[in-house]
């Protein structure tokens, strides 16, 4: 029998006091809600196959880590980061990770380029998200994300979450690499949901996980100095972290999203609006009309200060006035 390739994220079985050592970090596991990242001084590229050991590496990932993960939570962006140990050593949330990676492209680069068959460096007009299976037996496929729900790697609103999440993440992250003069090319996000279903961005962000340029060239400070034998990567990413630390206090400006809040009529109430809309189209001659129903959209644009709390108005049940919960529904959609 053929064996099914496994997209199970291996510390999502991890129980107390177990270890997982990947290809980058040791993950152990400390109680229910907590584990150790130890960032590792190992570098891997092409899904483990070109390898090497930089000393250093690890204490910088983590330091970059850090740093990001810092301003990010200062936007109001909740990290899976807790504290930090030692000089490589995080304590964490412990999360059920989806297995799913989502990547947001600014230039085109990397796998993008060769799916594509584009010349690399090109401005795309809007930022893309490409999800990809976290698997490296079945080389992290590029997934479409009807599928990944269909699948259930992913809940259609763990998908619309990470999806605000990552792109205000990258508006974020290009205000604040641009302010050190580097260009963020693209970069892949992991999230993990704790015992109470919330998503908090998780893994790692460093130049294993992006690229990055030096502004105006495609000079690179990141994994692929390493996977294209470009230099001393370690001096990349001691570069990288310099100027990052000069940046403690650099404040973005707060990109904006939407919030559509969709209010429709419960299946089998009555629709006497619908019913309206139905007789004037079916005399327009659209006889092939089966139903109509009419609702109502309210469009609200934030200001991205403060995402979690913005949210969290509409989780906790307080927007009910705006529906009549007897005869209505609603539902939330996200837009960047
Ligand atoms: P890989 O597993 O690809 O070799 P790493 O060496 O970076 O990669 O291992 C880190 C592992 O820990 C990844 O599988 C990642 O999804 C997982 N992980 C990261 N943060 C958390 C977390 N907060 N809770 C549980 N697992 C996590
Ligand atoms: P890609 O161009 O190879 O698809 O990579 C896009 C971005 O995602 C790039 O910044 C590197 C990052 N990435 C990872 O962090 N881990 C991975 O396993 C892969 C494939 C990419
Ligand atoms: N993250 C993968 C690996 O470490 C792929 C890559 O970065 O090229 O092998």
């Amino acid at each position: 029998m053929q064996k099914t390739p496994s997209v199970q994220v291996p510390t999502n079985n991890l129980a107390k006091d177990e270890e997982y050592e990947g290809k980058a970090k040791i993950i152990r596991v400390l109680d229910d809600q907590n584990l150790l990242i130890k960032f590792k001084d190992d570098l891997t590229a092409f899904d483990g196959v070109k390898k090497a050991t930089k000393k250093g590496k690890g204490y910088l990932n983590a330091q970059i880590t850090k740093i990001l993960y810092a301003y990010l939570e200062k936007q109001g962006i909740p990290t899976h980061l807790i504290e930090q140990i030692n000089e490589t050593t995080f304590r964490a949330k412990k999360l059920r990770m989806l297995p799913i990676e989502f990547v947001i492209r600014n230039y085109s680069a990397g796998s993008f380029v060769r799916r594509y068959g584009l010349s690399k460096g090109m401005k795309l007009k809007k930022p893309v998200l490409e999800l990809f299976v976290k698997s490296d037996e079945l080389h992290d496929p590029l997934i479409d994300p009807s599928v990944a729900i269909e699948l259930g790697f992913i809940t259609r609103d763990e998908y619309e979450l990470g999806k605000l999440y990552s792109y205000l993440v990258n508006e974020f992250l290009l205000q604040l690499f641009d302010h050190i003069g580097l260009t963020l090319v693209d970069f892949k996000l992991e999230y993990g949901v704790d015992h109470e279903g919330k998503l908090y961005l998780a893994d790692e962000l460093s130049p294993d996980s992006m690229r990055l340029w030096k502004k105006g060239t495609q000079e690179s400070f990141d994994k692929d100095v390493f996977r294209e034998d470009k230099g001393e990567v370690i001096q990349a990413y001691e570069y990288v972290y310099k100027y990052l630390q000069k940046a403690k206090d650099f404040q973005p400006t707060s990109p904006r999203f939407r919030i559509h809040l969709l209010i429709r009529l419960k299946q089998g109430i009555v629709d006497a609006e619908g019913a309206v809309v139905k007789r004037a189209l079916t005399r327009l001659g659209l006889t092939q009309l089966n139903e109509a129903r009419v609702g109502k959209i309210i469009d609200l644009e934030i200001v991205a200060t403060n995402i979690e709390r913005s949210l969290e108005t509409f989780s906790t049940g307080r927007t009910e006035f705006l529906i009549n919960p007897l005869i209505e529904n609603s539902e939330i959609i996200f837009d960047v």
